[in-house]
Protein backbone atom coordinates (compact mmCIF):
# COMPACT_ATOMS: atom_id res chain seq x y z
CA UNK A 1 0.00 0.00 0.00
CA UNK A 2 1.28 3.41 -0.94
CA UNK A 3 2.08 5.54 1.98
CA UNK A 4 0.20 9.60 1.99
CA UNK A 5 2.59 11.87 0.63
CA UNK A 6 5.00 13.79 2.86
CA UNK A 7 4.46 17.28 2.32
CA UNK A 8 7.15 19.97 3.36
CA UNK A 9 4.84 21.92 5.16
CA UNK A 10 1.26 21.67 6.62
CA UNK A 11 -0.27 24.22 9.00
CA UNK A 12 -1.34 23.50 12.47
CA UNK A 13 -5.10 23.84 13.15
CA UNK A 14 -6.28 24.21 16.76
CA UNK A 15 -9.63 21.75 17.38
CA UNK A 16 -12.08 23.20 14.87
CA UNK A 17 -14.88 23.10 17.93
CA UNK A 18 -12.28 25.50 19.41
CA UNK A 19 -12.79 28.05 16.96
CA UNK A 20 -16.55 27.78 16.91
CA UNK A 21 -16.84 30.34 20.08
CA UNK A 22 -15.01 32.97 17.89
CA UNK A 23 -17.26 32.53 14.94
CA UNK A 24 -20.36 32.47 16.84
CA UNK A 25 -19.25 36.45 18.46
CA UNK A 26 -18.67 37.85 14.95
CA UNK A 27 -21.92 36.59 13.46
CA UNK A 28 -23.32 38.36 16.95
CA UNK A 29 -21.61 41.07 16.34
CA UNK A 30 -21.59 41.64 13.14
CA UNK A 31 -18.24 43.26 12.57
CA UNK A 32 -16.56 41.71 9.88
CA UNK A 33 -13.25 44.08 9.72
CA UNK A 34 -11.95 47.83 10.18
CA UNK A 35 -10.18 47.29 13.51
CA UNK A 36 -12.86 45.49 15.29
CA UNK A 37 -12.37 43.57 18.39
CA UNK A 38 -10.72 40.35 17.68
CA UNK A 39 -8.22 42.56 15.68
CA UNK A 40 -7.56 44.30 18.40
CA UNK A 41 -6.97 41.67 20.71
CA UNK A 42 -4.66 40.11 18.53
CA UNK A 43 -2.04 43.26 18.19
CA UNK A 44 -2.63 43.15 22.18
CA UNK A 45 -1.97 39.49 22.32
CA UNK A 46 0.89 39.38 19.62
CA UNK A 47 2.75 42.31 21.05
CA UNK A 48 2.80 40.42 24.31
CA UNK A 49 3.64 37.08 22.79
CA UNK A 50 6.53 38.46 20.34
CA UNK A 51 8.02 41.22 22.94
CA UNK A 52 7.33 44.18 20.86
CA UNK A 53 5.87 47.98 21.40
CA UNK A 54 3.42 48.30 18.70
CA UNK A 55 2.58 46.24 15.86
CA UNK A 56 -0.10 46.56 12.87
CA UNK A 57 -1.72 43.67 11.16
CA UNK A 58 -1.75 43.16 7.60
CA UNK A 59 -4.02 41.35 5.49
CA UNK A 60 -0.75 39.81 3.85
CA UNK A 61 2.87 40.24 4.32
CA UNK A 62 3.54 41.46 1.08
CA UNK A 63 0.87 44.51 1.23
CA UNK A 64 2.78 44.75 4.58
CA UNK A 65 6.53 45.34 2.98
CA UNK A 66 4.77 47.78 0.53
CA UNK A 67 3.11 49.73 2.80
CA UNK A 68 6.53 49.52 5.20
CA UNK A 69 8.25 51.15 2.49
CA UNK A 70 5.81 54.04 1.95
CA UNK A 71 5.38 54.61 5.53
CA UNK A 72 9.39 55.23 5.73
CA UNK A 73 9.09 56.99 2.01
CA UNK A 74 11.48 55.35 0.72
CA UNK A 75 12.92 56.19 -2.97
CA UNK A 76 15.41 55.57 -5.27
CA UNK A 77 17.94 52.52 -5.08
CA UNK A 78 16.82 49.97 -2.10
CA UNK A 79 19.83 47.11 -1.13
CA UNK A 80 18.67 43.52 -0.78
CA UNK A 81 19.43 39.80 -1.18
CA UNK A 82 18.69 37.61 -4.28
CA UNK A 83 18.08 34.67 -1.72
CA UNK A 84 14.34 34.97 -0.97
CA UNK A 85 10.93 34.61 -1.80
CA UNK A 86 10.04 36.99 -4.78
CA UNK A 87 7.88 38.94 -2.37
CA UNK A 88 10.97 40.89 -1.41
CA UNK A 89 11.84 42.38 -4.34
CA UNK A 90 8.26 42.31 -5.78
CA UNK A 91 7.37 44.97 -2.86
CA UNK A 92 10.28 47.66 -4.04
CA UNK A 93 9.03 47.13 -7.90
CA UNK A 94 5.46 47.92 -6.92
CA UNK A 95 6.66 50.93 -4.64
CA UNK A 96 8.66 52.20 -7.67
CA UNK A 97 12.21 51.24 -6.25
CA UNK A 98 15.35 50.03 -8.17
CA UNK A 99 16.27 46.27 -6.21
CA UNK A 100 20.17 46.33 -5.84
CA UNK A 101 21.09 42.83 -5.19
CA UNK A 102 23.43 42.11 -2.79
CA UNK A 103 25.61 38.62 -2.26
CA UNK A 104 24.65 36.66 0.83
CA UNK A 105 27.07 34.93 3.29
CA UNK A 106 27.74 31.74 3.21
CA UNK A 107 27.16 30.21 7.09
CA UNK A 108 23.75 31.90 7.37
CA UNK A 109 22.51 32.52 3.83
CA UNK A 110 21.72 36.17 4.68
CA UNK A 111 22.79 39.32 3.45
CA UNK A 112 26.67 39.77 3.73
CA UNK A 113 26.90 43.01 5.52
CA UNK A 114 30.66 43.48 4.36
CA UNK A 115 29.52 43.70 0.98
CA UNK A 116 26.79 46.11 1.49
CA UNK A 117 28.65 49.55 1.26
CA UNK A 118 30.20 48.65 -2.18
CA UNK A 119 26.81 48.65 -3.36
CA UNK A 120 25.72 52.04 -2.14
CA UNK A 121 25.32 54.94 -4.31
CA UNK A 122 24.10 58.66 -3.99
CA UNK A 123 20.52 56.92 -5.00
CA UNK A 124 20.27 54.43 -2.12
CA UNK A 125 17.68 55.42 0.12
CA UNK A 126 17.55 51.85 2.20
CA UNK A 127 18.40 48.34 2.79
CA UNK A 128 15.68 45.28 3.00
CA UNK A 129 17.51 41.98 4.41
CA UNK A 130 16.07 39.01 4.97
CA UNK A 131 16.22 37.37 8.46
CA UNK A 132 16.49 33.92 5.73
CA UNK A 133 15.24 30.94 7.67
CA UNK A 134 14.91 32.64 10.84
CA UNK A 135 18.41 33.11 10.93
CA UNK A 136 18.77 36.98 12.36
CA UNK A 137 21.11 39.04 10.20
CA UNK A 138 24.09 40.49 11.32
CA UNK A 139 21.84 43.56 12.88
CA UNK A 140 24.48 45.23 14.14
CA UNK A 141 26.71 45.35 10.98
CA UNK A 142 24.04 46.67 9.01
CA UNK A 143 22.91 49.35 10.97
CA UNK A 144 26.25 50.94 11.49
CA UNK A 145 26.29 51.16 7.54
CA UNK A 146 22.74 52.31 7.69
CA UNK A 147 23.86 55.29 10.25
CA UNK A 148 26.86 56.18 8.47
CA UNK A 149 24.67 56.49 5.35
CA UNK A 150 21.83 57.28 6.62
CA UNK A 151 20.25 54.67 5.06
CA UNK A 152 16.34 52.84 6.68
CA UNK A 153 16.48 49.60 7.36
CA UNK A 154 13.26 47.21 6.82
CA UNK A 155 13.75 43.98 7.81
CA UNK A 156 11.66 41.22 5.74
CA UNK A 157 11.00 39.26 8.87
CA UNK A 158 8.42 36.69 7.23
CA UNK A 159 10.32 33.58 8.74
CA UNK A 160 11.48 35.43 11.86
CA UNK A 161 8.21 34.78 14.44
CA UNK A 162 9.36 34.56 17.91
CA UNK A 163 12.96 34.90 17.15
CA UNK A 164 14.98 36.04 19.79
CA UNK A 165 18.03 37.49 19.98
CA UNK A 166 20.72 38.18 22.97
CA UNK A 167 18.75 41.90 23.42
CA UNK A 168 15.01 40.47 22.85
CA UNK A 169 12.70 39.77 20.23
CA UNK A 170 14.67 40.06 16.52
CA UNK A 171 11.68 41.92 15.37
CA UNK A 172 12.42 45.35 17.37
CA UNK A 173 15.16 46.25 15.02
CA UNK A 174 15.98 48.14 12.17
CA UNK A 175 13.47 50.66 11.29
CA UNK A 176 10.57 48.60 10.77
CA UNK A 177 10.25 44.77 10.43
CA UNK A 178 7.65 42.91 8.36
CA UNK A 179 6.10 39.56 8.82
CA UNK A 180 4.16 37.37 7.29
CA UNK A 181 1.03 34.85 8.17
CA UNK A 182 1.02 32.87 5.24
CA UNK A 183 -0.43 29.67 5.88
CA UNK A 184 2.97 28.40 5.27
CA UNK A 185 4.52 29.98 7.87
CA UNK A 186 4.69 28.90 11.84
CA UNK A 187 1.97 31.00 12.79
CA UNK A 188 -0.44 32.20 10.17
CA UNK A 189 -3.73 33.31 10.06
CA UNK A 190 -4.84 31.55 6.60
CA UNK A 191 -3.40 34.99 5.18
CA UNK A 192 -2.31 37.89 6.56
CA UNK A 193 1.28 39.92 7.99
CA UNK A 194 2.18 42.89 10.21
CA UNK A 195 4.42 45.48 10.77
CA UNK A 196 6.34 45.75 13.84
CA UNK A 197 6.18 50.11 14.55
CA UNK A 198 8.77 51.14 16.68
CA UNK A 199 6.51 53.68 18.05
CA UNK A 200 3.01 54.93 18.66
CA UNK A 201 2.95 57.38 15.25
CA UNK A 202 4.50 55.54 13.40
CA UNK A 203 1.85 52.45 13.92
CA UNK A 204 -0.86 55.48 13.29
CA UNK A 205 0.40 56.36 9.91
CA UNK A 206 0.56 52.65 8.86
CA UNK A 207 -2.98 52.17 10.09
CA UNK A 208 -4.02 54.87 7.82
CA UNK A 209 -1.57 53.45 4.64
CA UNK A 210 -3.62 50.10 4.80
CA UNK A 211 -6.70 51.28 4.92
CA UNK A 212 -7.09 53.98 1.95
CA UNK A 213 -4.94 56.22 3.58
CA UNK A 214 -8.39 57.46 5.67
CA UNK A 215 -7.36 59.50 8.51
CA UNK A 216 -10.94 59.99 9.55
CA UNK A 217 -14.30 60.26 7.76
CA UNK A 218 -13.44 63.00 5.44
CA UNK A 219 -9.46 63.69 5.16
CA UNK A 220 -7.26 61.30 3.15
CA UNK A 221 -3.68 61.59 3.56
CA UNK A 222 -1.93 59.25 1.50
CA UNK A 223 -2.64 57.16 -1.55
CA UNK A 224 -2.86 54.15 0.31
CA UNK A 225 -4.02 50.52 0.18
CA UNK A 226 -6.60 48.42 1.35
CA UNK A 227 -4.56 45.67 3.61
CA UNK A 228 -6.70 45.47 6.61
CA UNK A 229 -6.85 41.82 8.39
CA UNK A 230 -10.41 40.69 8.82
CA UNK A 231 -12.29 39.34 12.44
CA UNK A 232 -12.12 35.97 10.93
CA UNK A 233 -8.45 35.75 9.85
CA UNK A 234 -7.60 37.90 13.69
CA UNK A 235 -9.88 35.31 15.65
CA UNK A 236 -7.87 32.64 13.68
CA UNK A 237 -4.76 33.96 14.76
CA UNK A 238 -6.07 34.57 18.59
CA UNK A 239 -6.58 30.76 18.50
CA UNK A 240 -3.47 29.47 16.97
CA UNK A 241 -1.25 31.71 19.35
CA UNK A 242 -2.72 29.57 22.11
CA UNK A 243 -0.82 26.15 20.45
CA UNK A 244 2.35 28.05 19.60
CA UNK A 245 4.39 26.57 22.32
CA UNK A 246 3.62 23.15 21.29
CA UNK A 247 4.19 24.42 17.71
CA UNK A 248 7.85 25.86 18.85
CA UNK A 249 8.49 22.40 20.69
CA UNK A 250 7.62 19.94 17.97
CA UNK A 251 9.95 21.80 15.11
CA UNK A 252 12.67 22.15 17.31
CA UNK A 253 12.41 18.27 18.33
CA UNK A 254 12.23 17.78 14.48
CA UNK A 255 15.54 19.92 14.18
CA UNK A 256 17.13 17.80 16.29
CA UNK A 257 16.02 14.59 15.02
CA UNK A 258 17.10 15.76 11.54
CA UNK A 259 20.73 17.01 12.57
CA UNK A 260 21.53 14.08 14.44
CA UNK A 261 20.54 11.66 11.82
CA UNK A 262 22.24 13.53 8.82
CA UNK A 263 25.35 14.25 10.69
CA UNK A 264 28.06 12.37 8.90
CA UNK A 265 26.59 11.51 5.80
CA UNK A 266 28.61 12.21 3.47
CA UNK A 267 28.08 15.94 1.23
CA UNK A 268 24.82 16.35 2.94
CA UNK A 269 25.51 19.44 4.96
CA UNK A 270 22.89 21.10 7.44
CA UNK A 271 23.07 24.87 8.23
CA UNK A 272 25.54 25.56 11.48
CA UNK A 273 22.75 25.94 14.29
CA UNK A 274 22.31 29.95 14.64
CA UNK A 275 22.99 31.61 17.65
CA UNK A 276 20.14 33.34 18.61
CA UNK A 277 18.43 32.38 21.80
CA UNK A 278 15.44 31.56 20.66
CA UNK A 279 14.97 29.82 17.59
CA UNK A 280 11.84 28.91 15.61
CA UNK A 281 12.92 26.15 13.25
CA UNK A 282 10.28 27.71 10.47
CA UNK A 283 12.45 25.99 7.75
CA UNK A 284 15.00 22.82 7.79
CA UNK A 285 17.50 23.41 4.68
CA UNK A 286 20.55 21.15 3.86
CA UNK A 287 22.96 21.80 1.26
CA UNK A 288 23.38 19.04 -1.35
CA UNK A 289 27.09 19.32 -2.15
CA UNK A 290 29.29 17.42 -4.52
CA UNK A 291 30.55 14.92 -3.07
CA UNK A 292 26.68 13.10 -2.38
CA UNK A 293 25.56 10.35 -4.55
CA UNK A 294 23.17 12.21 -6.71
CA UNK A 295 22.74 15.48 -7.83
CA UNK A 296 20.67 18.11 -5.11
CA UNK A 297 17.76 17.82 -8.06
CA UNK A 298 18.15 14.11 -8.43
CA UNK A 299 17.43 13.78 -4.61
CA UNK A 300 14.83 16.01 -4.75
CA UNK A 301 12.78 14.26 -7.83
CA UNK A 302 14.02 10.53 -5.26
CA UNK A 303 12.12 12.24 -2.59
CA UNK A 304 9.25 13.18 -4.83
CA UNK A 305 9.20 9.66 -6.40
CA UNK A 306 8.46 8.39 -2.84
CA UNK A 307 5.81 11.01 -2.31
CA UNK A 308 7.76 13.31 -0.24
CA UNK A 309 8.15 16.51 -1.08
CA UNK A 310 10.84 18.85 -0.43
CA UNK A 311 11.35 22.83 -1.61
CA UNK A 312 14.29 23.96 -3.53
CA UNK A 313 13.58 27.26 -1.72
CA UNK A 314 15.30 29.51 -2.83
CA UNK A 315 15.91 28.55 -6.29
CA UNK A 316 15.60 29.79 -8.55
CA UNK A 317 17.52 33.34 -7.00
CA UNK A 318 15.07 36.03 -6.76
CA UNK A 319 18.01 37.92 -9.83
CA UNK A 320 17.58 35.46 -12.28
CA UNK A 321 13.46 36.11 -12.42
CA UNK A 322 12.89 38.16 -16.33
CA UNK A 323 11.92 41.15 -14.47
CA UNK A 324 15.56 41.45 -12.26
CA UNK A 325 17.55 39.87 -14.68
CA UNK A 326 19.00 42.94 -16.79
CA UNK A 327 19.85 44.58 -13.85
CA UNK A 328 23.79 45.01 -13.74
CA UNK A 329 23.71 43.84 -9.47
CA UNK A 330 21.60 40.54 -11.05
CA UNK A 331 24.79 38.98 -12.57
CA UNK A 332 26.08 36.12 -11.89
CA UNK A 333 29.85 37.69 -11.15
CA UNK A 334 28.29 39.97 -7.72
CA UNK A 335 26.17 36.85 -6.43
CA UNK A 336 28.79 33.93 -6.47
CA UNK A 337 27.50 32.76 -3.01
CA UNK A 338 23.64 33.06 -3.56
CA UNK A 339 23.88 31.28 -7.20
CA UNK A 340 26.18 28.02 -5.45
CA UNK A 341 23.69 27.86 -2.52
CA UNK A 342 20.56 27.83 -4.83
CA UNK A 343 21.93 25.29 -6.76
CA UNK A 344 22.45 23.11 -3.69
CA UNK A 345 19.81 23.54 -1.29
CA UNK A 346 16.71 21.80 -0.71
CA UNK A 347 14.83 22.26 2.75
CA UNK A 348 12.79 19.57 4.01
CA UNK A 349 9.42 18.76 5.80
CA UNK A 350 9.14 20.25 8.69
CA UNK A 351 5.80 20.78 10.59
CA UNK A 352 4.24 19.82 14.41
CA UNK A 353 2.65 16.99 13.01
CA UNK A 354 5.27 15.16 11.30
CA UNK A 355 5.76 12.15 13.67
CA UNK A 356 8.98 10.23 14.01
CA UNK A 357 7.92 7.31 11.38
CA UNK A 358 7.58 9.97 8.80
CA UNK A 359 10.54 11.53 9.41
CA UNK A 360 12.54 8.81 9.33
CA UNK A 361 11.38 8.16 5.95
CA UNK A 362 12.73 11.20 4.82
CA UNK A 363 16.06 11.00 7.05
CA UNK A 364 16.04 6.56 5.28
CA UNK A 365 15.71 8.25 1.57
CA UNK A 366 18.42 10.63 2.09
CA UNK A 367 21.24 8.23 3.56
CA UNK A 368 20.48 5.21 1.22
C1 LIG B 1 10.76 36.03 2.81
C2 LIG B 1 9.33 36.29 2.47
N1 LIG B 1 8.96 37.57 2.26
C3 LIG B 1 7.68 37.87 1.98
C4 LIG B 1 6.71 36.90 1.89
C5 LIG B 1 5.32 37.31 1.51
O1 LIG B 1 4.38 37.09 2.49
P1 LIG B 1 2.85 36.85 2.12
O2 LIG B 1 2.74 35.52 1.46
O3 LIG B 1 2.16 36.88 3.46
O4 LIG B 1 2.41 37.96 1.24
C6 LIG B 1 7.06 35.55 2.12
C7 LIG B 1 6.14 34.42 2.08
O5 LIG B 1 5.13 34.20 1.65
C8 LIG B 1 8.41 35.24 2.40
O6 LIG B 1 8.80 33.98 2.59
Amino acid sequence: MKSKPIPVTQPYMPPLEEFIPYLKQIWSDKILTNSGPFHEQLEQALCDYLGVNHIALFSNGTLALITALQALRVSGEVITTPYSFVATSHSLLWHGNKPVFVDIEQETLNLNPTKIEAAITPQTTAIMPVHCYGNPCDIDAIQKIADNYNLRVIYDAAHAFGVQCHCGSILNHGDLSVLSFHATKIFNTFEGGAIICPDAKTKQRIDHLKNFGFVDEVTVVAPGINAKMSEINAAFGLLQLQYMPIVMQRRSEIDSIYRESLDGVKGIRCLPKAKQKVANHSYFPILVESDYQTTRDELYQKLKNKGIFSRRYFYPLISDFPMYRGLPSASFSNLPVANKVAKQVLCLPIYPTLDFEKQKLVIDAIRN
